[in-house]
């Protein structure tokens, strides 16, 4: 096992919890014998019995009748290493994942366990950071369970212009995955980064790579999202700004599901930039999610604001924005709604 020579307790996922987790699941709601669990796990009927106790004190409710065997009623609301493995495995995604019931940053841990010999990709996942970063030096709100802190790195050794548009993509693939899971709610992609709804934030992605003369090295793909926690709770500061995809779909979402969906989002998106098989081009993937376009806009160029009416992105993923004097492109930094539409 790697040791990455700090405080933080991981908590692995289990094979045979995951086979238990596995065959309740695909019970759809009837019994599982003991006797058959314990058969296809090759461990004794008392040893199951432990396993589903553990399973209980984890989150899981796990009903057992005499004679018929055990049945799965309700699946735990918190990250749980093993049903997350189980929802990735039902997806076709093989990304490994380390999860941290506390770290001080998911970014973080990647790139530690990279300098101890981890080898990409694998996913860092957790329930609170105590450190969590945002974009531009920001601080990214980390303390709440209900929601996912998650990054993924990668290994590429190519050159960095083949990756250049990633986190544009993977917002597109991590976007569309939500959306399946709340097909009511317009979620949209605020230009570059953000995830929002009806003009507030329920997702930020921060991507940090590291380079030398030969291309990208390591690229950490970092995003977090506010999943299940209630607005209300959220800091002074950004309670009108923030929002959650609870609070946008009016019930909460299977976590696990959640986090599943969007690690293999972030896959996709990665497989596509590096295979170059996308058949879509990012201005037209990018159309139907612009959380921008048509609005009252202000960015910054250096010290310059170009204040206009924001548009698509173009090619090399540059955010246009129709000013008195031309069409102007935006290649990096931040964009402000104008008239008290509320971003962040
Ligand atoms: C932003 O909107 O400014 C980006 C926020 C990115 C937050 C995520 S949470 C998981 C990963 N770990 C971090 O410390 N930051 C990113």
């Amino acid at each position: 096992m790697l040791n990455t020579d700090n405080e933080y307790k991981r908590i692995e996922s289990s094979t045979d919890a995951c086979s238990i987790i596995k065959a309740l699941i695909d019970a759809s709601g009837d019994h599982v014998s003991g006797s058959l669990l314990a058969e296809s796990l090759g461990i004794s009927r008392p040893a199951i019995h432990g396993k589903l106790e553990k399973l209980r004190d984890q989150g899981f409710t796990i009903e057992a009748i005499r004679n018929r065997g055990y049945r799965i009623s309700k699946l735990p609301e918190v990250l749980h290493p093993s049903l997350l493995r189980h929802e990735l495995d039902q997806l076709g995604c093989e990304l490994p994942v380390l999860y941290y019931p506390v770290i001080d940053s998911t970014n973080n841990e990647a790139e530690r366990q990279l300098t101890h010999g981890r080898k990409g990709p694998f996913a860092v996942t957790s329930s609170c950071q105590t450190k969590g970063r945002g974009r531009l030096g920001r601080t990214w709100q980390s303390g709440s369970a209900d929601n996912l802190y998650q990054s993924v790195l990668f290994e590429p050794n190519i050159p960095a212009q083949q990756l250049q548009h990633f986190t544009l993509w993977a917002g597109i693939h991590i976007c569309r995955a939500l959306k399946a899971l709340t097909p009511k709610a317009p979620l949209k992609i605020k230009w570059p980064n953000d995830l929002h709804c009806e003009g507030r934030k329920f997702a930020g992605m921060l991507t940090e790579a590291k380079m030398d003369a030969d291309g990208i090295r390591s690229i950490v793909f970092g995003v977090g999202i506010n999943v299940n926690s209630n607005p209300t709770q959220f800091p002074a500061e950004i309670r009108t700004l923030a929002t959650s995809l609870y609070a946008i779909h009016g019930e909460e979402l299977p976590l696990n599901t959640v986090a599943a969906v969007t690690l293999k989002a972030i896959t996709a998106a990665y497989d596509a930039c590096i295979q170059g098989t996308s058949e879509e081009s990012l201005p037209e993937a990018w159309a139907p999610l612009n959380a921008l376009e048509g609005k009252s806009v202000t960015a910054l160029r250096g010290n310059t604001e170009i204040t206009g009416i924001a548009g698509g992105i173009d090619v090399t993923g540059a955010l246009l924005i129709e000013t008195p004097n031309g069409v102007e492109a935006i290649r990096a930094g931040d964009v402000t709604l104008k008239k008290n539409i509320p971003n962040s």
